[in-house]
């Protein structure tokens, strides 16, 4: 029982853990059918780990990979609230089937610990804030259902088999390599790049609606500490940064940083959009050590310079093409 499996290794999330992994030194296996990660992610590491194109649905393909990890994350999933409704059966089967598999696989294969990426879309919309892992769960979406989902498999499979899970609700998710190109994007990655291209956003809704924007370094290093916990066993935790921002303050902050005026285009609001967001950490703190160590702006900064870093190297002028929104 030695290697690491990160599924869904090859989008933003799961790349910036498979880069903490290696920095550890540990034998790394991304399992990824590159649905919407790239192995553009992995680029100048591809060498040093073990990359599966597969999909989480295929058991008989992705259990082998399973089988003997010591730590599974298990970040591989189609995102997205509005996809999840417009397209809800590739999210189900993907959401479900695919985590099912894989703590099945975890199970099976006697796996170490299984850390999952559950959603705070999960508490829908609450009549409190910050939000509390004790809050009845209110999904709104077919992809906070699936979520959910998850997290009761994880509990139940460390109550029924003995698997080793944590449960981790990621809270709006933001940083380097964050796919921008599709109207499913988050939203940051959207904005940060009209910022550079000088592009007015469109805000869905008044703009009013908040989130608690969660810099990728603080979620890896989250991620890090649950598959190491003791005594965490079934639990479930929010991993945010407790922030609060809403777009139309995000907007504005941005502008700011860049010195330019450049007003937002606003329309109707999605379907299924929680309208605010704000982690509290406190279990995660006590329990798991949590630790964000990037305010809002800084993870703003960086992701900003990243972003136009990568857009010189790729020398493109622009890179969001208004056809591409699957
Ligand atoms: C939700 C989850 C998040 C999960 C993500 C996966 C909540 C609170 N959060 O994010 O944990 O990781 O799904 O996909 O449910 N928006 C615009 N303009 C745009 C794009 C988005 O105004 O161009 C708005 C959306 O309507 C929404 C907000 O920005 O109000 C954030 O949207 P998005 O980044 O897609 O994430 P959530 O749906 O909040």
């Amino acid at each position: 029982m030695n290697h690491d499996v990160v599924t869904g290794g090859a989008g933003f999330i799961g790349s910036a853990l498979v880069r903490a992994l290696l920095a550890e030194g540990r034998d790394v296996h991304v399992i990824d059918n590159l649905s919407t990660g790239k192995l553009d992610n992995l680029e100048e590491i591809a060498d040093q780990v073990t990359i599966h194109e597969l999909d989480l649905r295929d058991y008989r393909r992705i259990a082998p990979v399973i089988a003997g990890a010591r730590r599974v994350f298990h970040l591989g999933a189609l995102p997205s609230v509005p996809k999840s409704i417009l397209q809800p059966v590739p999210s189900h089967e993907c959401n479900i089937d695919g985590t099912f598999n894989v703590f099945h696989a975890a199970a099976e294969g006697k796996a170490g610990r299984v850390v999952y990426a559950a959603s705070s879309s999960a508490y829908g919309d609450t009549e409190v804030l910050p939000k509390v892992e004790t809050m009845a769960p209110r999904p709104k979406s077919p992809y906070a259902v699936q979520k959910l989902l998850g997290e009761y498999y994880g509990s139940v499979f460390s109550e029924c088999f003995g698997l080793e899970t944590v449960s981790l609700r990621f809270f709006n998710v933001f940083g380097p390599r964050q796919d921008p190109t599709s109207v499913y994007s988050g939203v940051l990655s959207i904005f940060l790049n009209c910022l550079i291209e000088c592009r007015s956003p469109t805000i869905y809704g008044d703009g009013e609606q908040s989130r608690d924007f969660t810099y990728v370094e603080d979620v890896v290093g989250l991620l890090l500490k649950a598959s190491q916990a003791q005594g965490v066993s079934g639990k479930v935790f929010n991993a945010g940064n407790g922030n609060r921002y809403t777009l139309n303050q995000t907007w504005q902050l941005l502008q700011e940083i860049e010195g330019i005026h450049l007003p937002a285009q606003y329309g109707p609001p999605r379907p299924g959009d929680v309208r605010d967001s704000q982690a509290d950490t406190t279990a995660a703190v006590r329990e798991l050590g949590h630790a964000p160590r990037f305010t809002f702006e800084q993870g703003l900064r960086l992701t900003l310079d990243w972003y136009r870093a990568d857009l010189l190297r790729k020398g493109s002028g622009s890179r969001m093409d208004p056809q591409l929104v699957s």
